[in-house]
């Protein structure tokens, strides 16, 4: 007979709510050092007070997401949010649904497809580099400048020639939308979607204008002179199942939806904090910058160059552990089970985090620490597969990893190659958005270099 797991003791009237609310990250990092790896918290008001589960141990995620990933589906009040601001597409959608759904997209994310992006990387960092030459007070934001980077790099991978446009609408709309999913979907009680309130008459004109700029470009790439864009809308539109059958319009755009929300932010944030890392650790910046040199020699990064660049892949994946843009992941139940002697009912909310788990003790020498060459090969090859998980794991692990990984390194190739970094604050605090974020400015001085053999501009697509 499996027991119940440990209780974490919350507040007298509405248990570890406020706790969850207020410090998500900060609740489960207390729970696991005081708890163990599976761990039970009462989260609500009297009534409506519900029991949420969280695990920590890497067999624990691998069950969830891995080996007993069926009984383990995204329902939850976050992805119906999710489905009822921007659709059904990959990241929410179920069962027959979602596996006709991977089937046709799977091909536009292939290596060999991904790295024709590379370019399209190599030449927003290089703008976002001369950009930085005119910087007040030689400092920037990496926060800011990483999250329009991204922004503006899987834009112009989905609407091609449209990204102008189509990065004004999005950069204004979608914090609306990524606002208002956080907060319907933690709310004990949610007020209809349909109630004129001004939340809801935001959320929906947000909704509104990004509809209308997909739904339009959509139409244009679908005529028959658009038949040679490369962009990925134009692959979405010839994506074809095995039975031959499409997917239609309202089905692709909320594919494109998914992509931004998806792909936008969390890159940004490995960015964001792999630089300010490198800008806090001169040594390893040093020694990234040493690598970059010797195998690019000034010329721009490509996606052939992944392989070669093996210290700045350890950086990214570095940053990723400590600052993992997706921070938790939540599943709900469908038949009992059990997780590390403990038993976890029909019905739960499960929840692994990636903050927790890639800061454990069991797996992590001096968790807290900054070290890429923990990936090196052999240490990678000892830790249990769920140690790091920032791409999520098993048949829903992340579609755009391949594509983040050439970002990240192809971005900081770039920038290392241009400029020194040097940290004007020593630690950024975060927040927990839509994705794991700096709660404010992250300030990094930059020195550009003399000898980079790079010229300005020479980046640009
Ligand atoms: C550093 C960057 C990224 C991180 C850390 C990240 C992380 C994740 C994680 C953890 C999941 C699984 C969520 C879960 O199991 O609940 C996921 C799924 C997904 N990601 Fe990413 N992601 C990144 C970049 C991207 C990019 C660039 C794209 C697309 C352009 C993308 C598209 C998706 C999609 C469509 C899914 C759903 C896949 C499915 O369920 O089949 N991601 N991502």
């Amino acid at each position: 007979m499996s027991t119940q797991a440990p209780l974490v003791v919350g507040r007298p009237v509405l248990g570890s709510l406020q706790d969850l609310r207020d410090d998500t990250l900060g609740a489960y990092l207390r729970a696991r050092r005081n708890h163990g790896d599976v761990v039970r918290f009462s989260a609500g008001p009297p009534g409506l007070r519900a029991s949420l589960y969280a695990v920590f141990s890497a067999e624990g995620v691998q069950q969830i997401l891995g080996t007993e990933a069926s009984n383990f589906r995204k329902e939850n009040d976050v992805y119906s949010e999710i489905r009822e601001s921007i659709g059904n597409g990959l990241l929410t959608s179920q069962d027959t649904e979602y596996i006709r759904q991977r089937r046709m997209i799977q091909p536009l994310f292939t290596r060999r497809r991904v790295d024709a992006y590379a370019s399209v990387v190599h030449g927003e960092a290089g703008a976002t580099a001369d950009r930085w030459a005119t910087a007040s007070g030689n400092t920037i934001d990496v926060s800011h400048e990483m999250a329009e980077f991204a922004l503006r790099s899987v834009t112009r991978i989905l609407f091609g020639a449209d990204i102008d446009t189509a990065v004004d609408v999005v950069r204004r709309n979608f914090p609306v939308i990524g606002e208002s999913v956080l907060r319907r979907g933690v709310a004990p009680i949610r007020i209809p979607r349909t109630w004129p309130t001004p939340a809801n008459r935001r959320t929906a004109a947000a909704q509104q204008e990004l509809y209308a700029i997909c739904d339009r470009i959509i139409a244009e790439r679908t005529t028959a002179e658009a038949g040679d864009a490369d962009d990925m809308i134009t692959l979405l539109i010839q994506a074809r199942d095995e039975d031959g059958s499409a997917l239609d319009p309202d089905a692709i755009r909320d594919q494109v939806l998914v992509f931004l929300l998806a792909g936008h932010e969390t890159t940004a944030t490995a960015l964001a904090f792999g630089l300010h890392l490198l800008a806090c650790h001169p040594e390893a910046q040093e020694k990234a910058r040493a690598e970059v040199d010797s195998v690019l020699g000034g010329r721009a990064a490509g996606a052939a160059d992944l392989d070669e660049l093996p210290y700045l892949t350890r950086v990214f994946k570095e940053a990723m552990r400590l600052y993992p843009s997706v921070a938790i992941m939540g599943r709900r139940t469908v038949a009992d089970t059990e997780i590390g002697g403990y038993h976890i009912p029909a019905g739960s909310d499960v929840y692994v985090s990636p903050w927790v788990t890639q800061r454990h003790p069991d797996y992590w020498e001096n968790p807290d620490a900054f070290d890429p060459d923990r990936f090196a090969p052999e240490l990678e090859a000892s830790r249990p597969r769920y140690a790091w998980f920032p791409f999520g794991g098993g048949p829903r692990a992340c579609i755009g990893q391949y594509f983040a990984m050439l970002e990240g390194v192809i971005g900081l190739a770039t920038f290392v190659q241009r400029y020194e970094f040097g940290a004007v604050e020593s630690e950024i605090p975060v927040e927990l958005g839509m994705t794991l974020r700096a709660s404010g400015p992250a300030h990094v001085r930059l020195t550009p270099r003399e000898s980079s053999g790079a010229p300005a501009g020479e980046g640009r697509a």
